[in-house]
């Protein structure tokens, strides 16, 4: 009974699980207190020997009883602890991942997509390695054309072929009419590479959205008409357009369009250096000769083409005056679109 008195008070001053273990084997272990006097049962009488037995096995079950309701009270100490510490407040506000945004290149071109399907367009992809065949000389460059040296070419070595990163979106239009019957009508944006240095207005890899129109009929008012379209959805109704005549080997006639600046309207500020307008594509009337190089005829079909600069019409949008501020990708700029 002492000895029961002794490991329940032990008990009692447990907190441990752990501890509780040492106590076990302490009172009730092959050496334990217990243990010890029921080997001295030997000794004792015949009338003794039950007495101690039933009340040495009494100790026992008392015991273990207390150890077992000790063992569920830490447990459930523990368990309470445990989901106390791990709590969560779900009324607490969140805290958020900062949300990305589309890049303003993205943007706007995808604004233009828009506008041409809207027109009937459909989109066009083409190689960014090319060959000299589709970025030249299809298009009415043939090798010795001076035009060639204003594209300052990316020629890729190593291959037989003359391969090349394509310095303008044009060689799209050879591989669609390549594969494609007239009526044609398609945009092509994608990446251009020029060997430039950087600059405030020029970069090595810039962007260009391609436009290809074909079919019986088409004229230079139809290109008019569309692009005209396109800016005014872009840039609003009040925005006027500027043809002016110009020459690229793959057209013929050939334009510069130009728009009235974005800042001033046409009156002239340093935005578009007093000029009024600011110079954004290239265009006209598909050359035959580019039409007969694809299996088109000339004398049944006519076409008009363009080539837009998305940098260019990024920066008008969004009075940027710096080009390289569309490569840094520096987030304190980007997250302001
Ligand atoms: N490819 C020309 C350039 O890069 C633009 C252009 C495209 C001009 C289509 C006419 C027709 O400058």
């Amino acid at each position: 009974e002492k000895i029961e008195a002794l490991a329940k008070q032990e008990l009692e001053s447990c907190t441990e699980i752990k501890a509780l273990d040492d106590l076990r084997i302490k009172f009730l272990g092959k050496k334990g207190e217990l243990t010890a006097i029921l080997k001295q049962m030997g000794k004792l009488s015949a009338e003794e020997r039950p007495v101690i037995g039933q009340l040495a096995n009494k100790v026992r079950a008392d015991i273990e009883e207390a150890l077992g309701s000790k063992l569920a009270s830490l447990k459930a100490n523990a368990q309470a602890a445990k989901l106390a510490e791990e709590k969560i407040d779900i009324t607490l506000p969140g805290k958020r991942a900062p949300f990305g945004k589309l890049h303003p290149l993205t943007k706007v071109e995808n604004e233009i997509r828009e506008i041409f399907i809207g027109m009937g367009f459909n989109i066009a992809d083409g190689p960014e390695i090319d060959d000299d065949y589709h970025v030249f000389e299809a298009l009415n460059l043939p090798p010795d054309h001076p035009a060639r040296d204003t594209q300052d070419t990316f020629y890729i070595e190593g291959t037989n072929e003359t391969v090349l990163l394509r310095t303008q979106t044009s060689s799209v239009q050879v591989h669609v009419m390549e594969n494609q019957k007239p009526p044609i009508r398609i945009i092509s944006p994608g990446r251009v590479f020029r060997s430039d240095a950087v600059d405030a207005t020029h970069s090595p890899l810039f962007h260009q959205i391609e436009g290809l129109v074909v079919d019986k009929g088409i004229t230079m008012s139809d290109l008019k008409g569309t692009l005209e379209m396109l800016m005014k959805k872009l840039y609003g109704n009040d925005c006027k357009l500027r043809f002016r005549p110009h020459h690229f080997p793959f057209t013929e006639p050939s334009c510069e369009v130009d728009i009235s600046c974005f800042n001033c309207g046409g009156k002239g500020c340093s935005m578009c250096k007093d000029e009024g307008y600011i110079e954004l594509l290239g265009a006209g009337m598909v050359h035959p000769k580019v039409l007969e190089n694809c299996g088109i005829d000339s004398n049944e079909y006519s076409g008009f083409a363009f080539g837009l600069g998305l940098e260019r019409m990024v920066m008008g949008r969004y009075d940027i005056n710096d080009l390289r501020l569309l490569y840094e990708n520096d987030v304190r700029f980007l997250e302001q679109f």
